[in-house]
């Protein structure tokens, strides 16, 4: 008989920034969303009849959680993400991030055989796979050349989700995301970091901000964007990979520029080095090209690197003002 509930959803990291967006923009399509998310507080049994606590780092449940939430679409984006963090954490980083992936795959593929159920997974492969970059743009056909051990983690992750997809006849695809940003970003990203700075700063609560690295490049969107494109992946008839990104580079200055000018402030005055943010190997510049994803998917992305910064920027000061 066919299903004819609303479609669900299963999110790792649903807790996260893109876990936030992709809620939303799967909720406005009718999907049923179901998350899972690690146990690190209290509270457990009170996560919520669609949610559960899991551990990418322990697989013990997952399968459990397939048949519980019994999705169409799975969406992995449960992750430690932090590059920087992944140097201090190398071990744990490769267990949550690449063998995590695997976990992910292997209760996906047992529910499959169990139920006879067909699932679409979606892998939220990194730019950061592309590290000291062999060519520029970066684009599906790039070789990787990973510079942390969280970019080695994602490259283990994005080939295992081929290996199933090979393998077992699964719809399972990555998508090759350039960094995206938003008011949700985590404060330890530079963005978010400096977004929050501007503000508190503006309002007297800050007095300086200490950065690493400000002349490295990144192509930047905009996360509530770039979850569409996740989606898009998932709705093709054929499993493919795809590069999401704007095509555009700025340096970590140009995001000062943009905003320190929206509060009328110079960074150059606020503004100081510490030689512990910067990070044992670089990655010194990405620049994607979505070309593929542009033609093939219909996706482009909408918000600039300067509404972006402003929108973080602005929703900061909402936040910095409530500390007065
Ligand atoms: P994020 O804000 O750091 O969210 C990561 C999520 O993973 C959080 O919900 C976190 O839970 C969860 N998590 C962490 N450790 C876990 C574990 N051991 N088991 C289960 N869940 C765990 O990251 P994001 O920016 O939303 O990115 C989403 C995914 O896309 C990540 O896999 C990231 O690596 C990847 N990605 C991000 C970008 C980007 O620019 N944002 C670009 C390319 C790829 P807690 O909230 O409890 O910590
Ligand atoms: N976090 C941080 N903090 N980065 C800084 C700082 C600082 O104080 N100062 C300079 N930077 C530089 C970093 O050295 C890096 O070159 C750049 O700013 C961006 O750093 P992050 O915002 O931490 O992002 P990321 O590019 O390392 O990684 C993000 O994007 C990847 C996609 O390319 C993360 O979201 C990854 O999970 C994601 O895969």
């Amino acid at each position: 008989m066919a299903d004819t509930n609303p479609r669900r959803a299963l999110i790792t990291g649903i807790s996260g920034q893109d876990g936030y967006y992709l809620t939303k923009f799967l909720q406005t399509r009718g999907y049923e969303v179901f998350g899972v998310i690690p146990c690190r507080s209290p509270g457990i049994g009170e996560a919520g009849d669609r949610l559960y606590y899991a551990d990418l780092s322990d697989g013990s449940n997952l399968g459990q959680i397939m048949d519980r939430s019994k999705p169409h679409e799975v969406y992995n984006l449960g992750a430690q993400s932090h590059v920087r963090l992944s140097f201090d954490l190398p071990v744990y980083t490769a267990d949550v991030t690449g063998v995590g992936t695997l976990r992910m795959l292997v209760a996906i593929h047992e529910y499959q055989q169990r139920s006879g159920q067909q699932v679409r997974f979606y892998q939220a492969s990194s730019s950061e796979m592309f590290g000291k970059v062999v060519e520029t743009p970066q684009t599906e056909r790039t070789p990787f050349y990973p510079r942390s051990p969280y970019a080695c983690a994602k490259v283990f992750a994005y080939w295992q989700t081929i290996n199933y997809r090979e393998s077992y006849d699964m719809f399972a695809v990555n998508g090759i995301l350039f960094n995206h940003e938003s008011p949700r970003r985590g404060e330890a990203f530079v963005t978010r970091k400096i977004s929050k700075a501007v503000a508190r700063i503006k309002l007297g609560l800050q007095a300086r901000l200490s950065l690493g690295n400000i002349d490295a490049l990144r192509d930047w969107g905009f996360a509530g964007d770039f979850v569409e494109a996740m989606w898009l992946m998932l709705q093709q008839e054929i499993p493919e990979d795809f590069v999401i990104a704007t095509g555009k580079v700025h340096s970590v200055r140009d995001f000062l520029d943009v905003a320190f000018d929206h509060v009328e402030l110079d960074w150059n005055d606020f503004v100081e080095t510490d030689e512990t943010l910067f990070r044992p190997a670089e990655v010194d510049v990405l620049c994607g090209d979505a070309t593929k994803a542009r033609e093939s998917l219909g996706w482009q992305p909408k918000v600039s690197f300067e509404e972006l910064a402003r929108m973080m920027v602005d929703h900061d000061l909402e936040l910095a003002r409530r500390e007065l």
